[in-house]
């Protein structure tokens, strides 16, 4: 199902275009993620841990187009990628009609309402898609931000697993959200 890009302007007054992502997008969006992972505290991923190669990155962002349940955002900025949101639909029959969501940006973009305008556009493609009925999503559930999203766009909270990431010596509790599109 498509996507049709849209134009916002955000809270800092800048006009930010959303749209797919497309195969040729492979090393502008993985150099974007390998800047805001190891800034965000949230993504529990250590910045070893991003591996993934330019062509790999290129079968990922492939396994958006081709699969009907699943969607890839950008959001772009003076032709350089500043965001993404990725809605996973699950590749089993029994769970096809469930989707989980992943979502980040460079640091200077947040809190000026990029995350509302992605999470958005995903809910609303979410709700005319034939095959999607919940998607879901994880929280740190120290992550405030994210859970006031996540709270103001109608998701509920399924539960908490305590201590389920440790870093440093800290431990962390993870929350399921869900909505029903
Ligand atoms: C979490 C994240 C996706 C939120 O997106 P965002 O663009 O920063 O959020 P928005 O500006 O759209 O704000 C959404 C809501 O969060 C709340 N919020 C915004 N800034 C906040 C802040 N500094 N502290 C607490 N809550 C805040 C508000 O309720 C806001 O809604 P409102 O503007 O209508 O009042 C984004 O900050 C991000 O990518 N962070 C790093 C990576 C990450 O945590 N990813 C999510 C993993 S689950």
């Amino acid at each position: 199902m498509k996507f049709e890009p849209k134009q916002i302007t955000l809270k800092n007054a800048k006009t930010v275009f959303i749209r797919q992502a497309k195969v040729s997008d492979a090393e502008d969006l993985l150099n974007c993620v390998k800047i805001y992972i190891p800034t965000s505290k949230y993504i529990p991923k250590l910045e070893n841990e991003i591996k993934l190669t330019v062509d790999q990155e290129k079968d990922w962002i492939n396994s958006f187009i081709i699969n009907d349940n699943s969607l890839l955002l950008v959001a772009e900025y003076e032709g350089k990628i500043i965001g993404n949101i990725d809605l996973t639909g699950s590749r089993r029959k029994i769970m096809e009609h469930t989707a989980v969501i992943g979502m980040g940006m460079l640091q200077e973009w947040q809190h000026i309402g990029l995350g509302t305008a992605l999470l958005s556009m995903v809910i609303e493609w979410a709700k005319s898609n034939p095959i999607l009925e919940l998607i879901w999503l994880q929280v740190y559930t120290e992550n405030e931000s994210g859970l006031n999203l996540y709270r103001k766009m109608g998701f509920t909270e399924n539960g908490i697993i305590k201590n389920f990431f440790k870093q440093n010596n800290r431990y962390f509790h993870i929350l399921t959200m869900s909505l029903t599109v």
